[in-house]
């Protein structure tokens, strides 16, 4: 049992959470194309490969948003401690927490008067951020909740105190445009006009800069999304020769997307066993296993504007690679 998970993801609830991801993986790859959700990336080895590629020289995302909270943390947190009263900070998709620590002890030298709400589908890395926040910061007040993002919002409105949401490292990317603006809505409609909204965004640029990033050399992009599959087997009783597939990413410089997918090498059937239900792959195929959107400051712009937000500033690295952009509800 995990003291940090949602009920919906215990022992016996393990069983609705593997229901949900048997279900999920049914209906994907019963599509046309066959897509699996990204957010089936993190378990325990996937939380570790992205550890590993936040490491690559290839994925600048990391080091610019770490030089953003690094370089203008006294600003950001200035703007957003505002006042002295208390307030939650929440965050979707912490993750292993590695750049929002630089806001968290630099809030606590402060002073500010806050707790650290982090939200995370994956277990494991709630459990290890968590153990890390302990040991690491034993004042800092943690509240943390193992939940999907989209049943997590009705915890925003869980108590009064003045809400200021992350969303870092550019995870609303791995959202579509239309479901980035529903996130978005669903958030603003939850929160009051003193909250605040503070979001990790990945800008357009150099269509090879952003290709090499989806595209390392030691295969570790492609060990993530073959990752997937593993688990699938691991967890559902499926029998993917994970050496039928080939990993492949595209960006459109036009819509900014940047999409994996993983190519059939031949045709081939798999099957899994919890589904009682064979796939059919022809040669060529693909499964659409994540999109990585890339925004203009105009795109955020019109976001914000469309979401219920105005912007209050953009922060960014040297490169103009990244933005940490912080918002407030329209007035
Ligand atoms: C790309 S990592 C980024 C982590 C961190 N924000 C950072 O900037 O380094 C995305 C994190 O969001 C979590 N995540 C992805 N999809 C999710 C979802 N639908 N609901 C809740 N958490 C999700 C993953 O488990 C993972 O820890």
């Amino acid at each position: 049992m995990n003291k940090f998970m949602d009920p919906d993801q215990q022992e016996p609830e393990k069983h609705t959470h593997l229901k949900t991801f048997a279900k999920e993986i049914n209906e994907g790859l019963s599509q046309s194309p066959k897509r699996i959700s990204s957010k089936y990336f993190y378990n325990k080895r996937g939380d570790e490969l992205f550890q590993s590629i936040m490491r690559m020289e290839e994925y600048y995302l990391t080091d610019a948003e770490f030089e953003i909270l690094s370089l203008q943390k006294e600003e950001i947190a200035e703007a957003i401690k505002y006042s002295d009263g208390k307030f939650q900070l929440v965050e979707f998709g912490a993750g292993d927490g590695y750049k929002t620590k630089i806001l968290l002890n630099y809030l606590l030298e402060m002073g500010a008067n806050f707790e650290y709400v982090p939200i995370d589908i994956s277990a494991n890395a709630l459990t290890q951020l968590c153990e890390d926040l302990a040991s690491e910061m034993p004042d800092l007040k943690v509240n943390p909740l193992g939940k999907e993002y989209f049943k997590a919002l009705d915890d925003l409105k869980a108590n009064e105190l003045r809400k200021v949401v992350l969303f870092l490292g550019s995870n609303i990317g791995n959202f579509s445009l239309q479901v980035a603006q529903d996130f978005l809505k669903e958030i603003s409609s939850r929160l009051n006009s003193n909250d605040l909204l503070l979001m990790g965004v990945d800008l357009k640029k150099d269509p090879h800069v952003i290709l090499a990033a989806y595209n390392d050399s030691d295969g570790i992009t492609k060990a993530f999304n073959i990752n997937v599959l593993n688990r699938i087997n691991e967890e559902l009783g499926g029998d993917f020769d994970i050496f039928n597939f080939e990993h492949f990413p595209v960006y459109d410089p036009v819509t900014g997307s940047t999409k994996s997918y993983l190519i059939s090498k031949r045709p081939q059937t798999v099957s899994i066993a919890e589904l009682d239900k064979q796939f059919y792959f022809d040669q060529g195929e693909p499964i659409d296993m994540e999109v990585s959107q890339k925004y203009s400051t105009k795109d955020l712009n019109s976001l914000a504007e469309n979401s219920g937000y105005e912007v209050i500033k953009y922060y960014y690295d040297c490169k103009n690679y990244f933005t940490d952009t912080l918002w407030k509800i329209k007035s």
